[in-house]
């Protein structure tokens, strides 16, 4: 980025971020609309309470500010790349993401797509990505050099459905056959469902019970009250049955 790209950016992040809500209603309606192939991906669960919509575009700001000295959010970009690592997020996604947010932030300004802020904003985004994208090409290598590891989903039979005293414990088993990797006390993998009656997925991350078991996991699924439809946890407790298949994740540290 030239030191000319970094001002422009540093001086709108102030207005940005005051119209906040604007900027990621926006983005994800865009995107949404253009790739409607991303509500697989996206938990739709959470987009209705606002949360997760606002920490992605929360998290391109914190960054634009920082732009000079972006080892001040290396926390952030573990914590990013372990639960995008954790949902499958493909390195191509980032040009979608970059798009539409780049139209978002000429819309809430009020600037031409063509205008030199924009290609500062742009410069600025793919140096993030390209950052996010390096870290999380090396924990899918690790996630699949493990031994019993994978990256990516891979299929599991639900097994087991047990009562506890406040949740039910779901077991899965491996489809292939093949070991799985051990998972430490307080990993979490993602586990994707199907959207009943919809042509849809969603994942959702819960916390692993360790176990001995060299060909399966357990979890813990607590009802959700406040869930819409598309809550993995409701959607596992009223319609997934033993012998159903779900996909998972591989486990990771929170
Ligand atoms: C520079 C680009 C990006 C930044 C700064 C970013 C930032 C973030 C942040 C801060 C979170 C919240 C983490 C948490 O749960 O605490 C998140 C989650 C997530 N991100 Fe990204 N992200 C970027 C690109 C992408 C791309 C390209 C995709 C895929 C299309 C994506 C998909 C997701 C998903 C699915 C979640 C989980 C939220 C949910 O459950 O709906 N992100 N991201």
């Amino acid at each position: 980025m030239t030191p000319q790209h970094i001002e422009l950016v540093k001086s709108t992040v102030p207005v940005l971020r005051e119209n906040g809500v604007a900027l990621t209603t926006y983005f994800y309606q865009r995107m949404l609309n253009n790739h409607p192939e991303l509500n697989n991906v996206f938990n739709l669960d959470h987009q209705s309470t606002g949360r997760q919509p606002r920490a992605l575009a929360a998290a391109v700001l914190a960054y634009a500010e920082h732009i000079e000295n972006p080892s001040v959010l290396a926390k952030a970009i573990e914590h990013i790349t372990t639960k995008h690592v954790s949902l499958d997020i493909r390195p191509e996604q980032y040009a979608i993401v970059g798009e539409n947010l780049l139209h978002s932030i000429s819309e809430v300004l009020d600037v031409p797509m063509d205008a030199e802020l924009i290609a500062a904003w742009k410069a600025a985004y793919f140096q993030l990505a390209d950052i996010l994208i390096g870290v999380e090409k090396q924990k899918y290598e690790n996630l699949a050099a493990q031994n019993g590891g994978w990256a990516g989903w891979r299929e599991f039979k639900i097994s087991a459905i047990e009562n506890t005293e406040t949740a039910k414990r779901f077991t899965v088993t491996t489809q292939d056959g093949q070991d799985v990797a051990q998972a430490e006390a307080g990993q979490y993998v993602s586990v994707k469902v199907k959207v009943p009656a919809q042509d849809l997925e969603q994942a959702q991350q819960f916390t692993l019970i360790p176990s001995n078991s060299a060909q399966s996991y357990s979890f813990e699924v607590r009802a959700e009250e406040n869930g819409t439809e598309f809550s993995v946890a409701n959607i596992l407790l009223s319609h997934y049955n033993v012998g159903d298949v779900v996909k998972l994740s591989a486990p990771l540290n929170r």
